[in-house]
């Protein structure tokens, strides 16, 4: 597997069973991201996009999305050298310009200076399928205002087109949909879900949903031959 891509749900869920505010779950959830890192890594995969925050999130109370933004500012400041020393490609994929313009100089200036990584970490930031489909058809539209469209030269639009199609996609905490993630890029990847939430997602966890990928059949929409 090259891409992975993961959902990382029940957070809230997490921190409410403890009886501590959302927050701590999240960060909980920064910890779990942490780990997973490296079992990626282990595992040979070379891509890891993580929806750290929807285009939807936005409504949530303005104490947790400052608390969130809070803490990607943090992750972004204090991960550097541990980035740079295992080879981490930082990237973030959303509309960036929602982002307050401090934060987007910090992701800008961590993608740069992480840029020779040879795995990618990309962290879905005020992302949307429907927002990055819009994104980039009219982007496409001022590039191409004769053109007639193909998927070929609308893909190059998309927020990493470099980034190829997740092969798995993981949900955790017992949630069944897909809610906008990676919409374009998701056609044929194989999905898990497992009810284990998101903070306390651990190897074993980690390589259920492996084993379970490498059962499936994935023929692409083509006919496998016999
Ligand atoms: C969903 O749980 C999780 C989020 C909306 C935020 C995910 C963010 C992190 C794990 C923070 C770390 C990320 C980085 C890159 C440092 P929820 O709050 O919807 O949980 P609930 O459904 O149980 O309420």
């Amino acid at each position: 597997m090259e891409h992975l891509a993961i959902i990382m749900d029940g957070n809230g869920r997490w921190a409410k069973a403890r009886h501590k505010p959302r927050l701590s779950g999240h960060r909980a959830g920064a910890e779990a991201l942490d780990r997973v890192m490296h079992y990626c890594r282990d595992a040979g995969i070379k891509y890891l996009t993580v929806y750290a925050f929807s285009t939807e999130n936005w409504k949530r109370s303005k104490a947790e999305v400052s608390g969130l933004m809070k803490l990607l500012s943090s992750f972004i400041k204090s991960k550097e050298k541990e980035l740079v020393a295992n080879g981490v490609r930082f990237r973030v994929v959303g509309r960036k310009a929602d982002l307050s313009p401090k934060l987007q100089k910090e992701i800008a200036g961590l993608e740069e200076r992480t840029k020779g990584g040879g795995f990618t970490l990309a962290v879905a930031l005020s992302y949307g399928g429907r927002a990055e489909i819009i994104d980039a058809a009219n982007e496409w539209r001022r590039a191409n205002p004769k053109d007639d469209l193909t998927e070929e030269s609308f893909r190059a639009f998309l927020y990493a087109p470099d980034i190829p199609d997740p092969d798995l996609i993981v949900r955790t905490s017992g949630e069944v949909r897909t809610s906008n993630f990676l919409l374009w890029e998701s056609a044929y990847s194989e999905y898990y879900f497992t009810d284990v939430l998101w903070p306390d997602f651990d190897r074993a966890e980690f390589d259920k949903a492996l084993a379970s990928y490498g059962k499936r059949e994935r023929r692409m929409g083509g006919r496998l031959k016999k």
